[in-house]
């Protein structure tokens, strides 16, 4: 009984000490379309809380919507939903500045009261940058978007913005988490400087299970790798999965447990030699992805496979380029096994048609009767291009001028009632100054040249672009 409890108490211990390691300055998670008072736990243990009339959320128009015979196997964060017949914004104070985690989900339902309006389309940005272009949502099951977003300002602005008249936007939650400082170094050589915003295209557990958020300290998803692999040849058979039970070991200069969990870690795929021959053999992966980006490819490396140190080089290939020669993974790893490493290589987007292609084979260093080669974990990441987007050639600032048409009318009023006001001000002033009474006009002339700069920012933002 005693001995139970001790056990108890040190798992705990540990338990609270991995939790412990990383705490984000800026941390909102956000159930849309619920009252501000409500707390939504999710499978995951999470509390996430409502928008409904918090300061975080702008809106014009927009209805809170419940489904009313949703999944019960489904998180309760997909039963409610935000729609929106207009722009709309979420502001985020943000803390601390530099890299978040921007997770945004999506689930469709019937949403009820919308009035007129038929389809979802949309676009969402995030301060400045364009995150989802003429998006719909798919029908049938929940889709996460995650990101990676550089914030330089105190808030972050995530905005939703409908297609057209007919159109409307939604959104079920809304995740916003300061990443951890090594997720992506700040300052890399090979050109990726975290002034950039990042989608996750591919998070792929090699090898190995589906890891869900409740074991990965940032809430990731990875998935297993057997529907990426190249087949069609005999050799998918040899690509064999390995499984690690013991402790993998992180050390300081390699891989943190938030930049991969023990479960990415503790599995592999590896070509080995059994006897005296290397086999001539690759394992290669096909990752379909858009033309017109260029991607951050992380390899998640952790010799998990072989006996002792000193006997594991390898080749990897991107798109049948050598990315990395006699990868030597037990000098990289700190002379330890089981001990994690990751890569990171940019493929450029003139430099590849529709697919990223990875092999891992052996090299001319590779050894007989060992592992040849070795891979753990991937990560693909779509990156923003030079006007700042995500998906598509178009520019933040763009994105609401469709909507603007019927807006546009009314903005031009506005500002014939601004100009009018200004000349009605000016008569007034004349008067008032002929009869040398300097008081009770001033405040109007103050007023209106913001209401006018405004205008005129906005119609030539639309017009340099
Ligand atoms: C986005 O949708 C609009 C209107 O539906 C269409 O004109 C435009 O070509 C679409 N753009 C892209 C990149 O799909
Ligand atoms: C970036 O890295 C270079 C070379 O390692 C170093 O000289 C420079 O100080 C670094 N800059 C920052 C902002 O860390
Ligand atoms: C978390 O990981 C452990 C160990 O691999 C596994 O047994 C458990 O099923 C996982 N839990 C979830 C919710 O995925
Ligand atoms: C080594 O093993 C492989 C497959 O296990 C086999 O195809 C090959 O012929 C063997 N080579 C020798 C020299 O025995
Ligand atoms: C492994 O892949 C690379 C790049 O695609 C290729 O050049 C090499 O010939 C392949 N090796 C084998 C044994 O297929």
């Amino acid at each position: 009984m005693s001995i139970q409890i001790t056990h108890l108490l040190v798992f705990l211990s540990i338990a609270i000490a991995v939790v412990s390691a990383f705490s984000p300055a800026d941390h909102y998670l956000i159930d849309c379309g619920t009252a501000e008072s409500t707390t939504t736990v999710d499978l995951d243990h999470r509390s996430f809380t409502g928008d409904g009339s918090s300061s975080i959320l702008s809106a014009t128009r927009s209805v809170a919507s419940r489904n009313s015979n949703a999944n019960p196997n489904l998180s309760p964060i997909y039963h409610t939903a935000r729609v929106f017949m207009k722009p709309s914004d979420y502001k985020f104070k943000i803390k601390e500045k530099g890299t978040h985690l921007v997770r945004i989900h999506f689930q469709r339902f019937n949403f009820q009261n919308i009035g007129s309006v038929c389809h979802d389309q949309f676009h969402v940005s995030a301060n400045g940058y364009v995150l989802l272009h003429n998006f719909s949502a798919p029908k049938r099951n929940p889709s996460i978007k995650d990101f990676l977003i550089s914030i330089d300002d105190d808030e972050l602005v995530i905005r939703f913005i409908p297609v057209d008249k007919s159109s409307f936007a939604f959104v079920n939650a809304i995740e916003v988490i300061s990443a951890p400082k090594d997720l992506i170094p700040d300052n890399q050589s090979d050109g990726v400087n975290m002034k950039h915003a990042f989608e996750t295209v591919y998070r792929i557990n090699v090898g190995g299970v589906k890891v869900t958020p409740f074991n990965d300290s940032l809430w990731r998803n990875w998935v297993p790798d057997d529907e990426f692999l190249k087949s069609g040849d005999d050799s998918v058979k040899s690509y064999s999965k390995i499984h690690f039970d013991g402790r993998i070991q992180y050390h300081l200069g390699g891989a943190s447990r938030e930049v991969g969990p023990d479960n990415v870690y503790n599995s592999a795929r590896i070509v080995s030699s059994l006897n005296d021959s290397i086999p001539k053999l690759n394992i290669t992966w096909l990752f379909p992805v858009k033309n017109g980006f260029s991607y951050l490819v992380r390899l998640h490396f952790c010799d998990i496979a072989s006996i002792s140190l000193g006997m594991i080089y390898f080749n990897v290939y991107l798109n049948g380029n050598l990315a990395y020669e006699n990868l030597d993974l037990s000098t990289l790893a700190n002379y330890k096994l089981a001990s994690p490493f990751y890569a990171d290589f940019v493929v450029d987007s003139e430099k590849f048609s529709g697919v990223i292609r990875v092999d891992i084979g052996p090299s001319s260093l590779s050894m007989p009767h060992a592992v040849d080669g070795i891979l753990n974990g991937l990560e693909i990441w779509k990156m923003d291009n030079s006007m700042k987007s995500l998906d598509g050639e178009v520019f933040a600032d763009q994105l609401e001028s469709k909507n603007r048409s019927n807006g546009q009318m009314g903005r031009l009023l506005s500002l014939t009632a601004a100009v009018c006001l200004l000349a009605i001000a000016f008569l007034v002033m004349r008067r008032k100054t002929e009869a040398k009474h300097s008081t009770g006009w001033s405040q109007l002339p103050v007023d209106m040249p913001e209401i006018d700069l405004k205008s005129i920012h906005q119609k030539s933002t639309g017009v340099n672009v």
